[in-house]
């Protein structure tokens, strides 16, 4: 079929359904849902058999939905409606919640129900619930409702009408407001939970009014409301029954009005008294000769001093006794390669971008140079741009199945990229293949990576399965009879490939581009992250996605 995804953003959950229904050989086109006269226009070219709309902040216009079968992805349960689905599910504590996808009409979210999907609710923000749970449940009921399309069109299937619920608005910032004299810490957790990513929930720092997020449980106590002081990059505060730690600040009316490490948002804060760092962002562990490192940077943004640290932890894990070492990554996230916000925020956003991306390239040379042991790179979570060439850099990548990754630069301003991806790319695609990928754009699955011979394996789609899958296979690997003949042969195969192009020439090629993208003349990266960072809305479909757009596009004849 033909599918016209209409969107608000090609955010994951849309790019994961791209993937899915890309791969279950359907025609795909997007168009970012921006005005009613450029939707009909895309209807009127792409002529689509349906239009799924994962992610959308308006009504579809009538003039569409009247002559065409629409269905809406609605992060709620059947008959739940508006525009806060989730929010309110995780403030209410639900224990069980779900996807429904139903027809657009008239009245928004009331439309029959072609398909629902529940999932048990977990103790997590409403992003990575987003992208793990409502991401797999709308798999899930859009694929149902797509396979019921021909018994809809010969009249044998009607989808069901409900009793609608009333439409509840946009929550607002009382509704999550947090009272720190009386609110205990599972309380504050769920408000703050319920608004992160976005928007944050409104409060008072310092005097300063912040959004906060990133938090979680921290181990003090003190008066309700106090600031406790400071731990890492975040600020600590007593709830009535213990605190919590808040990693990240959004202040809407400062110079940097996006979301920072809460202590470079806020730098009064400095005069805090300093507590103990959390020590959950990068992790290590040990079991059966291997050792597993995990990293989980909020939204897999990595500055230079995250990647330092990353790299100092790696070091540190190279001096254990171990045959392999496992790179996992964070639950969500694998990684997003450079923090964007954080060069942002620099004095000279140029410097900071230069800093990051040797602080990147380190980090890889020290996988890829890694000859005493394996490496492996096991993918809970999405990577993009160079977190996706990060995991490249290790000798095997196994992939969580649902996994969606973009392994390309272009869409941040026509970057070049680096992170070794000139030597790490070509030789598991090719040339040509490196090529393709490249200037595609696309955002790619588990399973078609692993066809294109990106990846080495997709494994189990549940987490903990997964985790119990890479443990399996990374012990195997260590201890396997052929280990000794494995490692010759990578460090054969590193020493032939060094003698036919440094790893130097690769990274000085790779950032005399850079240099470019970040000094020269031509302004479209930091026009790009400026975009990125302050959340500029769209003002139109990236060619890349729109394909009813292309030059030459025409409907089939035989339609
Ligand atoms: N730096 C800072 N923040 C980043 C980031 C990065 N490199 N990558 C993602 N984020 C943030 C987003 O701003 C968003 O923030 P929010 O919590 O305030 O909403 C959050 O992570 C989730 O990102 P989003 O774009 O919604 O995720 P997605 O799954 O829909 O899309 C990508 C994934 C990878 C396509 C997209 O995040 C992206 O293009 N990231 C930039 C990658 C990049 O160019 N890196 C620099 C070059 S190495």
């Amino acid at each position: 079929m033909r599918l016209l995804l209409l969107t608000h953003s090609f955010n994951s959950l849309t790019q994961r359904l791209y993937v899915e229904l890309a791969e279950a050989g359907h025609e795909l086109s997007v168009e970012f849902d921006i005005n009613d006269a450029v939707t009909r226009e895309a209807v009127e070219l792409f002529r689509p058999h349906l239009i799924l709309a994962p992610y959308l902040r308006r009504p579809i216009p009538e003039a569409v939905w009247r002559h065409q079968v629409c269905l809406v992805v609605h992060p709620g349960v059947v008959g739940d409606r508006g525009p806060s689905a989730l929010d309110r599910a995780i403030l209410r504590d639900e224990a069980q919640w779900g996807v429904t996808v139903l027809q657009a009409e008239a009245e928004l979210d009331a439309g029959p129900v072609w398909a629902q999907a529940a999932f048990p609710m977990r103790r997590a923000t409403k992003s990575s619930l987003y992208r793990n749970e409502v991401t797999e449940a709308a798999v899930q009921a859009v694929l149902e409702a797509l396979a019921r399309l021909p018994d809809y069109r010969a009249g044998r299937w009607r989808p069901r009408r409900v009793p609608a619920g009333p439409l509840l608005p946009l929550l607002s910032p009382a509704e999550r407001a947090i009272d720190w004299s009386r609110d205990d810490t599972a309380t504050v957790l769920r408000k703050l939970y319920s608004a992160d990513g976005s928007p944050g929930v409104e409060d008072r720092l310092l005097g300063h009014p912040c959004r906060l997020f990133d938090a979680h449980p921290y181990d003090a106590s003190g008066c309700p409301g106090e600031l406790l002081g400071r731990a890492g990059q975040g600020i600590v505060r007593a709830t009535v029954d213990g605190a919590v730690h808040i990693g990240h600040l959004r202040r809407p009316d400062a110079p940097l009005p996006f979301k920072l490490p809460a202590l470079l948002a806020l730098p009064e804060a400095a005069g805090l008294a300093e507590l103990p760092a959390r020590d959950a962002t990068i992790r290590y562990e040990e079991a059966q000769g291997v050792g597993y490192l995990h990293f989980d940077f909020y939204n897999g943004a990595m500055g230079s001093a995250a990647c330092q640290a990353l790299q100092a932890a790696y070091e540190q894990a190279r001096t254990r006794p171990t045959r392999a070492i496992v790179l996992l990554g964070g639950q969500d996230f694998f990684s997003n390669g450079m923090d964007l916000n954080l060069i942002e925020a620099a004095d000279s956003p140029a410097d900071e971008s230069w800093r990051n991306i040797e602080a990147m390239d380190d980090l890889c040379q020290a996988i890829i140079e890694t000859d005493d042991r394996l490496t492996i790179a096991a993918l809970r979570g999405n990577a993009g741009a160079g977190g996706a060439f990060l995991a490249l850099a290790a000798d095997f990548v196994w992939v969580r199945e649902g996994v969606v990754l973009n392994p390309h630069y272009r869409n941040m301003g026509n970057l070049y990229g680096s992170e070794y991806w000139t030597y790490l790319l070509p030789r598991r695609l090719g040339e040509e293949g490196a090529r393709r990928l490249m200037q595609g754009r696309l955002p790619l699955g588990a399973r078609a990576a692993l066809r294109l011979g990106l990846i080495d394996a997709c494994l189990a789609r549940d987490h903990a399965e997964f985790l119990h899958e890479v443990r399996r296979r990374a012990a195997a690997l260590a201890h396997a009879p052929d280990y000794a003949l494995r490692l010759q042969r990578k460090q054969a195969q590193r020493a032939a490939d060094e003698a036919r192009k440094p790893l130097a020439a690769h990274r000085a090629e790779e950032l005399a581009h850079m240099q470019r993208n970040f000094y020269g003349f031509d302004v479209s990266y930091h026009v790009a992250r400026q975009r990125f960072v302050h959340k500029t809305p769209h003002s139109w479909t990236p060619r890349h996605l729109a394909r009813h757009r292309e030059i030459g596009w025409q409907v089939p004849a035989d339609d």
